[in-house]
C-alpha cells in the first residue's frame, strides 16, 4: 500500500524505462556503475528506478551511503531484502531470519571466533594451502616441465579461497570434505545463490531444489562435526569441546547469548554456512582482481617482493622466513597498501540494499550535481515507505573529484596519504563511534572508502579477510612473477552477485629465478 505523499513534499525523480515492470533491470544488471554515473549526471545523487516490478531508490555519494547504513532499525531493514535469497542458503535461525538484536549477538559470537590466537594459527596455515595448491593441482602441472603456468585466474583464486578458509575458520572436518562429497553440496548450494533468486525469489527452478537439498544436506553436516566433537569431548573428560581448535566451530560452540542461551546446533550449523557464502567470493574475487591489477604494474609486484626481503629475508637470495601475523600486519605496508587499493577499485560489492521501513526525509545537503538538492529549498525530498533504498559505495571510490588519478591503480596513495591501519573512516575517536553489541564501528558513513560497508550491518570479516588475501598474495609474490595472458586488462562482470572479472582472465604465472 503505498502512502499518499503531501504536495509540499516530492518524491525522487524517476529514471526513464521503456518496458513496465522489468524497468531499468537490464541496463542496471548489466553495468551498474554505467548506469549509476549516467543517471546522477541527469538526476543528482537520489533517484528511483524500476527493478522488476520494485522501486529501487539509489543514494549516491558519501552522504547517500551514510543515509542507507546508518538508517535506524525502525527505517530500514536489511532482513526484509535479503532474506529471501539468503535464507534459503543459509538456513533458518541465524542472520537475516532472526531480529535485528540477535544478528548483532551472532556477530559478536563470530568476532570472538577472529581473535588473535587463532588469526595467529591462520597464516601458517594458509601458507601451507596455497603451497600445496601450487604443487599438486593440475592448473600448475606445467610449472614441473619448467615451463609457465596460464591459469584462470577467477577459478584459480576460488580454490585457494576455499582451501584457506575451510583449512581456517571451518575446521579440519570441511577441510577434508572439500575433496568429497562437501565440494558438491557447496556448488550446488552456491548455485542457488544468484540475481534471479534476489529478484525474484521461490521460483520453482531446478536449481532451486537442488539448493534446498544441498541445504539440508549441508546443515546436517555441520551438525554431525559439532555432535561428534561433543561426544568426543564428554568421553575425553574435557569441560569443553573447544579445546585444541582454534576453527569457528569451536568457537561457537562456547559462546553464549546474553539470557545465557548456548547455540543451538541448527544456529552453529547454520552460522557456518552463512561465514562460509559470505567469505567466498568477497575474497576471491578481489583476490583476483589483485593479482589482475599487479600483472598491470609489474613495478609493484617488485616492490611487494622487495618488502618480502626486507622484513622476512635470511640473506640467502629467495629464502624467507616464514610468514607470521603480527609482522603481516605491521611491518608490510605495501601489501596492505596493494589489498586496500584492489577494494577501492575493485569493491566486490556494488549495490547494499535495505527497505525503507517508513518515509526517508533526503538530507537538504543532498544532490550530487545539486539537481536534487535544489528542490530541498521549497521541498522536502522524501524515499517513500516502500522503496528499496540502495547505497553504492563503490562510486564515491572511484569518484575524481574525491581522488586524484581516481582511474589508476596506485597503492602509494595510501602510504602518502598516511592511511593505513585505520579504521576507514577519518575519525576514530570513541566518541564517534557507537558499538552494536560486537565491536565499535564509526557512526559515519560519509567516508567515499567503505568496501566493507558501514553501522550495524559492516562486515566483520574485514581482518580475516586482510590475512587471507595478505598471506595469498605474499606467498605468490614470493615464488612468481606473472602477466596477463594476451596483456589486455579485463572488464568487470556483473551479472553474478559479486563484481568478477570478465572472462578469459587468465595469468601467465613464471617461477621466479633467483641469482645464487
Ligand atoms: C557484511 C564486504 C569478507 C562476513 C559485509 C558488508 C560488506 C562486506 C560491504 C555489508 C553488507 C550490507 O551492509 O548490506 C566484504 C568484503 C570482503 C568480505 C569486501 C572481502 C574482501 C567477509 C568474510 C566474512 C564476512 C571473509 C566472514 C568470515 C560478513 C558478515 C557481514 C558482512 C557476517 C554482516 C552482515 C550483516 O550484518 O548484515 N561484508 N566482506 N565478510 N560480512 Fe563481509
Amino acid at each position: 500500500s503505498q502512502l499518499l505523499i503531501p504536495r509540499s513534499k516530492s518524491t525522487p525523480p524517476m529514471v526513464f524505462h521503456w518496458f513496465p515492470f522489468v524497468g531499468s533491470a537490464v541496463t542496471y544488471g548489466m553495468d551498474p556503475y554505467t548506469f549509476f554515473h549516467e543517471n546522477r549526471k541527469r538526476h543528482g545523487d537520489v533517484f528511483t528506478f524500476l527493478l522488476l516490478g520494485r522501486k529501487v531508490t539509489v543514494a549516491l555519494g558519501p552522504k547517500g551511503s551514510n543515509l542507507v547504513l546508518n538508517g535506524k532499525l525502525n527505517e530500514v531493514s536489511a532482513e526484509d531484502v535479503y532474506g529471501a535469497v539468503t535464507v534459503p542458503v543459509f538456513g533458518k535461525e541465524v542472520v537475516y531470519d532472526v531480529p535485528n538484536a540477535v544478528l548483532m549477538e551472532q556477530k559478536r559470537f563470530v568476532k570472538a571466533g577472529l581473535s588473535t590466537e587463532n588469526l595467529h594459527v591462520y597464516v601458517g596455515q594458509i601458507v601451507d594451502e596455497v603451497e600445496n595448491f601450487v604443487a599438486n593441482d593440475s592448473t600448475f602441472s606445467a610449472l614441473k616441465a619448467g615451463k609457465p603456468a596460464v591459469i584462470d585466474t577467477f577459478q584459480a583464486m576460488s580454490e585457494i579461497t576455499i582451501l584457506t578458509a575451510s583449512r581456517t575458520l571451518q575446521g579440519q572436518e570441511i577441510r577434508e570434505s572439500l575433496d568429497k562429497s562437501f565440494a558438491d553440496l557447496y556448488h550446488d548450494l552456491d548455485a542457488g545463490f544468484t540475481p534471479i533468486n534476489f529478484i525474484m525469489p521461490g521460483l520453482p527452478l531446478p536449481a532451486n531444489f537442488r539448493r534446498d537439498r544441498a541445504q539440508q544436506k549441508m546443515s546436517r553436516f555441520y551438525r554431525d562435526i559439532v555432535e561428534k566433537r561433543r561426544a568426543a569431548a564428554e568421553k575425553g573428560g574435557l569441560e569443553s569441546a573447544a579445546g585444541g581448535y582454534h576453527d569457528m566451530i569451536a568457537t561457537l560452540m562456547e559462546q553464549k547469548y546474553k539470557n545465557g542461551r548456548p547455540l543451538s546446533d541448527i544456529e552453529i550449523a547454520h552460522m557456518m554456512i552463512a561465514l562460509l557464502m559470505a567469505g567466498q567470493h568477497t575474497s576471491s574475487a578481489t583476490g583476483s582482481w589483485a593479482l589482475l591489477r599487479l600483472a598491470s604494474k609489474p613495478e609493484v609486484i617488485r616492490e611487494l617482493y622487495d618488502e618480502q626481503v626486507r622484513v622476512y629475508g635470511d640473506g640467502t637470495p629467495g629464502s624467507f622466513r616464514p610468514l607470521d601475523y603480527e609482522t603481516n600486519k605491521t611491518q608490510l605496508p605495501i601489501l596492505d597498501s596493494v589489498i586496500r587499493e584492489t577494494l577501492r577499485m575493485h569493491p566486490p560489492i556494488h549495490s547494499i540494499m535495505r527497505l525503507a521501513l517508513k518515509d526517508l526525509p533526503v538530507p537538504a545537503t543532498m544532490g550530487g550535481d545539486g539537481s536534487a538538492g535544489k528542490k530541498s529549498d521549497t521541498q522536502t525530498l522524501i524515499i517513500p515507505k516502500g522503496h528499496s533504498v540502495l547505497a553504492a559505495p563503490g562510486v564515491s571510490a572511484i569518484d575524481p573529484s574525491l581522488w586524484p588519478d581516481a582511474g589508476e591503480f596506485k597503492p602509494s596513495r595510501w602510504l602518502e596519504a598516511g592511511q593505513l591501519k585505520g579504521e576507514e573512516s577519518s575519525s576514530t575517536s570513541p566518541s564517534d563511534t557507537v558499538d552494536y553489541g560486537w565491536g565499535a564501528v564509526s557512526t559515519g558513513a560519509n567516508s567515499p572508502y567503505l568496501p566493507f560497508g558501514a553501522g550495524r550491518h559492516r562486515c566483520i570479516g574485514e581482518q580475516f579477510a586482510y590475512l587471507q588475501l595478505g598471506t595469498i598474495v605474499a606467498t605468490v609474490v614470493r615464488g612468481f612473477e606473472w602477466e596477463i595472458e594476451g596483456g589486455k586488462f579485463p572488464e568487470p562482470d556483473y551479472t553474478s552477485m559479486i563484481v568478477l572479472p570478465k572472462a578469459p582472465a587468465r595469468l601467465v604465472m613464471r617461477r621466479r629465478k633467483h641469482a645464487a
